[in-house]
């Protein structure tokens, strides 16, 4: 085992008893390895100790650690496939449509959830759905400028009526709602 493979021409100036030197690493080595293997042979015998002591312990404590990971592991969700009926819920269909997934609503719905705050009473100057000749000089401009001021504001016209979670396909149905109201309806049937 010739640790000092050393490039000098003349190597055993540095050692000059390479066999002592062999000697001293093997010895080192047999140590190491002997204080390594002492210690995993303690380890084992400690861990068998405690083990025999109380063996249900283990037991139990492995049941509640498997529960536990097994709820930290577990999807947030289930995949439902559509038809499979082994995994279809019976109440998908409701819990869909609660969560998020809102039925479409019609431009009624609509204007009455936001436009009606400002267009039923004619607050801030709004004009007021169902009265035409408020609406009239309005509608002169045509639907593409009304639809325009609808989505992006006009005046004291807040863009999608002040309320950001309508869809601008949401505010053009509650735009087409209100005029078809107010002597617009000609306007959406050319
Ligand atoms: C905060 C009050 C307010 C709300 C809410 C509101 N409006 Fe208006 N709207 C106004 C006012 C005020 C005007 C008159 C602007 C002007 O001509 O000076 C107006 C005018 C309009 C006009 C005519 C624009 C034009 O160019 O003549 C349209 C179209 C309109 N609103 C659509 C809607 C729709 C659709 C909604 C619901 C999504 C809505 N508004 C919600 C205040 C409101």
């Amino acid at each position: 085992m010739a640790v000092c493979t050393g490039v000098s021409v003349e190597h055993d100036s540095h050692h000059p008893h390479p066999d002592k030197h062999d000697q001293h690493f093997f010895d080192t080595f047999l140590l190491v390895f002997g204080i390594l293997a002492a210690m995993a042979i303690g380890s084992y015998w400690i861990a068998t100790a405690i083990a025999n002591h109380d063996p249900g312990a283990y037991d139990r404590g492995g049941a509640v650690q498997e529960r536990l990971i097994d709820r930290r592991l577990a999807p947030i969700g289930d995949v439902q496939i559509a038809g499979n009926s082994a995994t279809q819920m019976a109440t998908a269909t409701p819990v869909a449509a609660s969560a998020g997934n809102p039925v479409a609503r019609t431009g009624k719905q609509i204007w009455e959830g936001t436009c009606s705050a400002c267009h039923a009473s004619g607050a801030l100057g709004a004009p007021k759905i169902g009265n035409r000749t408020e609406w009239a000089p309005h509608l002169a401009k045509g639907l593409a400028v009304l639809e325009d001021h609808a989505l992006h504001g006009y005046k004291m016209m807040p863009a999608h009526g002040g309320n950001p979670a309508l869809s601008d396909a949401e505010v053009i149905q509650a735009l087409e709602y209100m005029i078809s109201q107010s002597g617009g309806a000609r306007l959406l049937h050319k």
